[in-house]
């Protein structure tokens, strides 16, 4: 589970209110593997994630393009290679459920991955837009 820290505020309001909302839909798909649902609801849960990161990645590229952030073009590139590792995730659901595999890719590619972005990448632009 995630618990939001200090240094993975970005001090845009608007970004850290959609990490927030983010990481809840997280923590609702790292939790499915303890509990015993239904497929139907590993489904439902692991696809609201889904859209809220296309949205979320989405919101972010306005707000760092409106801004003329140089570093757009590889933030995007950051966030699109996010997206294939989900979209992986997501055919490993639909192959194996959840499996060891799923499991495993849950945490490193996706949990330890947003961490990671959140506390670097992010946090740089976030110090750069308020900078603007
Ligand atoms: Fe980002």
């Amino acid at each position: 589970m995630i618990v939001i820290t200090k240094d993975m505020e970005v001090g845009v309001p608007k970004i850290d209110t959609q990490h927030k909302e983010l990481v809840d839909r997280l923590n609702a798909v790292t939790a499915m593997g303890a509990k015993s649902v239904s497929q139907e609801e590993t489904r439902k849960t692991l696809d609201l994630l889904g859209e809220y990161i296309v949205k979320h990645f989405g919101d972010e590229e306005v707000l760092q393009k409106q801004s003329g952030y140089p570093k757009y073009d590889w933030h995007r590139g950051q966030h699109q290679l996010y997206i294939g590792e989900f979209q992986k995730l997501r055919k490993e659901f639909e192959a194996n459920g959840v499996s060891a595999k799923f499991t495993l890719d849950l945490n490193n590619s996706i949990v330890n991955w947003i961490v990671r972005h959140i506390k670097t990448v992010d946090v740089e632009f976030g110090r750069y837009y308020r900078d603007k």
